[in-house]
């Protein structure tokens, strides 16, 4: 949206008795073409519409400088995001931050349908969260969240990357999918809003028991995991030799974990440590935090309901690192909270 266009919006719903807050919560729906809550968009937008002119015509006094109030207003509400998060451990991440952050929250899902009825769910339960599409291997998708949030509020205080896949068959088409969508996806994301990140902001990495650096069992392929010098493009070199060792039937021989779902939550776990490093050098000032966390072993689709903990409990790691945690950086954090050795020779 356009600036002018932004201002505008601000101006008119003020004088229709609506609090800011209100407004940036529901601008998400106004201008959102992805957002498949056409009723209220229609709504909103022919108000608006026929709003405008008259205002136009009608300046009152001191309008000018309720607008910049506005407008610092607008910029100054926090901002959370949580890839995935339509059901499972993210839904539930969500409903905490609805609760514990003082802030407008984005659920967002690769399914335009099931975020939406998954805001729903939410809203009958009293909480306020925005929606917007989010696929984290379509970098459209990322790019256009990114805009939107840069375009409404100016920037993001919270990254939760959440979503992620498993898979129970090993053919290596599946086995990609899950190391593009867990590692890669989780990367384009993290990357993509490094520049909207504000400051103080903080990124959570849903990791997993299974991304602790000790469930590789090569040495030579651990040192470099945790090599002090690793760079995200030596990281991505590790990860396409996993998947050729895999392709190429070794991967067990080279000594690489259990399965492809391991590998990606241990690149997750390793490229938290270096973004860590590289927001530290690029965003000297805006001292940022990123994390991993271990959930814990969940009931949720993932885990066909086996899991032992509630998804409730399992968003209790992620939400003390995205709100409570303090001066962690680049640490693995684990379902108690507690931080955990990455490097240490076993997990807990
Ligand atoms: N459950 C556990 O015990 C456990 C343990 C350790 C770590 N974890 C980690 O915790 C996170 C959440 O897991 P969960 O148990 O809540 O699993 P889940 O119930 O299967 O939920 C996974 C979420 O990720 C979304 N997702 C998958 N691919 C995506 C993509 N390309 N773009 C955007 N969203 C995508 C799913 O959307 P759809 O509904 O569209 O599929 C869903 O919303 C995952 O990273 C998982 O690896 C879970």
């Amino acid at each position: 949206m356009e600036k002018s266009e932004y201002r505008a919006v601000i101006k008119f719903f003020t004088r229709q008795g609506k609090s800011v807050a209100t407004i940036m919560n529901e601008m998400s729906l106004v201008y959102d073409d992805s957002c498949p809550g056409k009723t209220m968009v229609y709504k909103w937008h022919s108000l608006f519409k026929q709003g405008r002119e008259s205002l136009e015509d009608d300046p009152r006094p001191g309008e000018q400088s309720n607008l910049h109030i506005s407008e610092a207003m607008a910029e100054n509400i926090k901002v959370a995001v949580v890839t995935g998060s339509n059901k499972g451990i993210g839904f539930a991440i969500v409903k905490g931050l609805c609760e514990k952050f003082n802030g407008v929250v984005y659920l967002t899902s690769r399914d335009a349908k099931r975020g939406e009825d998954a805001v729903s769910k939410l809203k009958t339960l009293g909480y306020n969260p925005s929606f917007h599409q989010l696929d984290v291997n379509d970098q459209a998708s990322v790019d256009k969240l990114k805009d939107h949030i840069k375009n409404t509020h100016g920037g993001v205080d919270i990254l939760i990357n959440n979503a992620g896949i498993a898979t129970d068959t090993t053919d290596y088409a599946s086995v990609k999918k899950v190391i593009d969508t867990n590692y890669y996806g989780l990367l384009r994301v993290s990357e993509t809003f490094f520049p909207i990140l504000r400051q103080d902001a903080r990124i959570v990495n849903v990791s997993s028991s299974l991304g602790h650096l000790s469930k590789i069992s090569s040495a030579t392929l651990r040192e470099k995991f945790s090599d002090s010098s690793l760079s995200v493009a030596k990281l991505n070199e590790l990860m396409e030799q996993y998947l050729k060792d895999y392709k190429d039937n070794v991967a067990v021989k080279k000594g690489w974990a259990f399965n492809g779902y391991y590998v990606s939550k241990v690149g997750v776990s390793a490229l938290t440590r270096v973004h860590q490093k590289l927001v530290n050098e690029k965003y000297q000032e805006k001292n940022i935090s990123i994390n991993s966390v271990h959930p814990g072993y969940v009931n949720t689709d993932m885990t066909d309901h086996l899991g032992i903990l509630t998804p409730d409990e399992g968003a209790k790691s992620s939400l003390f690192a995205a709100l409570e945690a303090k001066n962690l950086k680049g640490q693995y954090i684990w379902n108690d909270n507690r931080v955990v050795e990455w490097t240490a020779s076993s997990a807990p």
